[in-house]
């Protein structure tokens, strides 16, 4: 006899629906040539497509829109402290009335002590301290409306981007392939507003290549 009992259940309105997904910092171009960096964490890929999600008024996006190129850096547990240095912050100048308790920063790359790289395919810089880098172009953007959640940012913007080039720092690399080590890359997540690690490993797929 099956004695499955449910486990209890709430019907519950969380602000946010935050529910686990990679840390990306995505450096953009400002008009003057310098470098934005854009900590974000509604993203998600498929093949070489990486599809992701803004909210209007920050200076990524507008970077984004403009020069149609970024590079989505892959943050690792290591940055977390860097990461939450620019989280109040913003490239915008000034910065976006909705957005209270941020404050404009100018240069991310010296807040965040990290060290900017050329890229190869494009002309925003990547983060050295990332572990993987992934240069892309933007395909496509699509215009929301948000009026549930910040009425005044402006809607959010849904961006799909080709990877162009990938680069991966070369100890989480399996010797001799283009194969991502999981053992080694140890990747940021953003769950529910708290940062997490990846934990212990619970198996692989059946369609594991390492
Ligand atoms: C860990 C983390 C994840 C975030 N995820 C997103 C996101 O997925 N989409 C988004 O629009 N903003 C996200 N933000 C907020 C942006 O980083 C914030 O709006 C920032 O001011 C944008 O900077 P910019 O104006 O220089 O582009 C996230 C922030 C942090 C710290």
């Amino acid at each position: 006899m099956d004695t499955y009992r449910a486990p209890d259940t709430l019907q519950i309105h969380p602000s946010i629906l935050y529910f686990g997904t990679p840390v990306v910092l995505i450096t953009t171009r400002n008009p003057d040539g310098s470098a934005n960096i854009t900590p974000m964490s509604s993203a998600w890929a498929l093949a070489d497509r990486v599809t992701i999600g803004l909210t209007g008024g920050g200076q990524g996006l507008a970077n984004l829109l403009r020069e149609r190129e970024c590079v989505l850096n892959l943050a690792s547990e290591a940055m977390q402290a860097s990461v939450e240095c620019l989280a109040p912050t913003s490239g915008a100048d000034p910065v976006p009335r909705w957005k209270r308790n941020y404050r404009h920063v100018a240069d991310k790359f010296a807040l965040a002590g990290w060290h900017a790289l050329p890229s190869l395919r494009v002309n925003a810089p990547r983060i050295g301290e990332a572990p993987l880098q992934l240069e892309a172009r933007l395909l496509h953007a699509a215009k929301r409306p948000l009026e549930a959640w910040r009425g005044d940012a402006g809607g959010y913007y849904t961006l799909e981007l080709e990877v162009c080039a990938v680069h991966a720092h070369a100890d989480i690399v399996v010797p001799g392939s283009s194969h991502i080590d999981p053992r080694r890359y140890r990747p940021l997540f953003y769950v529910f507003r708290h940062y997490h690690g990846i934990g212990a490993s619970l198996g692989r797929t059946f369609k594991a290549e390492v």
